[in-house]
């Protein structure tokens, strides 16, 4: 009997979207795993042929799919009529409430579990005074605090049984304050883990400091809300080897599609001159493959990126990837 194979979905985006994803699907298909895969577009590209960033198409085969490689997209600075991000829209959509930003290099090795669906990505913002005022609302529920709370004690769990919550309840007494509570209780279900928590301005700082150290001890997991948990990602990415090596997972509940994306952009400034680092991608590749089920390919995929440099070429480290695989 032949194994049904798994269904991927393959989505460039803008950028070098179309350079990382196909290095990482040449990857893929280099390890003969029962795989199958499809292709389907998104982002501002996209928008710009269709007037559609996340085609009716795209998600249904995203549905249908058991996992998703995004790459990248190009989102504008300012308002587009029509134009939304389709990586939130795709988070939204599937309720994909937890974001995984695993960070490994100079002496750290962390992973930042960021809620993925409310907080200051609520959507709900408005103009009053006359377009004097700008006012955003930033929606924390219980709910969603306490799921990925536990998503993020699970991971604790299973890496060195330490969590920190990440919060700013000093001053967001009412937001930060339901999440800080939230997750004070629900990490009382969890007696084998160390719990800390810490400010998020006086964690980047501590985060910092120690990368300047190479001390690695203090964080293990990080919990923290949406925007906090962007911003720690992108410096904790930074501080450990860049966007190049910084990979992704935005999960939902059991048996629903996962979405696997490299932290970095579209990268307008290198797009179409093969000089972008795939591993980013294929970290998320990786990542993926734990999340299918391919536990001993996905951690032998991390560790030949963690191996190996980027030469400066998409294509050729690609391609070093795979003659080490
Ligand atoms: C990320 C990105 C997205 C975010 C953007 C592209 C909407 O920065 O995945 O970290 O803000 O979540
Ligand atoms: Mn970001």
């Amino acid at each position: 009997m032949t194994e049904t194979p798994v269904l991927i979905t393959l989505i460039n985006g803008d950028g070098i979207g179309a350079e990382v994803i196909p290095a990482a699907e040449s990857l893929l298909r280099a390890l003969n795993l029962p795989l199958a895969f499809q292709h389907a577009d998104a982002g501002f590209g996209t928008f710009e042929r269709t007037g559609d960033a996340l085609p009716r198409e795209t998600l249904d085969a995203c549905a249908a799919s058991a996992a998703v490689l995004f790459g990248a997209t190009q989102s504008p600075m300012t308002k587009v009529a029509g134009y939304s991000s389709p990586i939130l829209t795709l988070r939204r959509h599937f309720d994909l409430f937890c974001n995984l930003r695993p960070a490994r290099g100079n002496g750290l090795d962390m992973l930042i579990v960021r809620e993925n669906t409310e907080g200051l990505y609520s959507r709900r913002e408005r103009v009053e005074d006359g377009g004097q005022t700008a006012i955003a609302e930033r929606v924390i529920t219980a709910r969603a605090s306490a799921r990925i709370t536990r998503a993020a004690c699970e991971w604790a769990l299973r890496r060195r049984h330490k969590l920190t919550i990440i919060h700013k309840a000093n001053v967001l007494k009412e937001t930060c304050g339901l999440f800080r509570e939230t997750a004070l209780d629900v990490v009382k279900e969890f007696p084998a883990l160390t719990v800390e928590e810490g400010l998020i301005d006086s964690a980047a700082m501590l985060m910092a400091q120690d990368a300047l150290a190479g001390r690695g001890d203090r964080y293990d997991v990080i919990v923290t809300t949406n925007l906090f948990g962007d911003i720690l990602s992108d410096l904790a990415a930074g501080l450990t080897g860049g966007l190049g090596i910084a990979p992704s997972a935005n999960i939902g509940a059991q048996g629903s599609v996962g979405v696997f994306e490299p932290v970095h952009g579209s990268a307008p400034d290198i797009a179409g001159q093969d000089k972008a680092d795939p591993r980013a991608a294929i970290l998320s590749a990786a990542m993926m493959l734990e999340h299918l089920g391919f536990a001993e390919a996905g951690a032998g995929v991390r560790a030949a990126c963690y191996a190996t440099a980027h030469s400066g070429s998409t294509r050729a480290t690609a391609e070093a990837l795979i003659a080490a695989l």
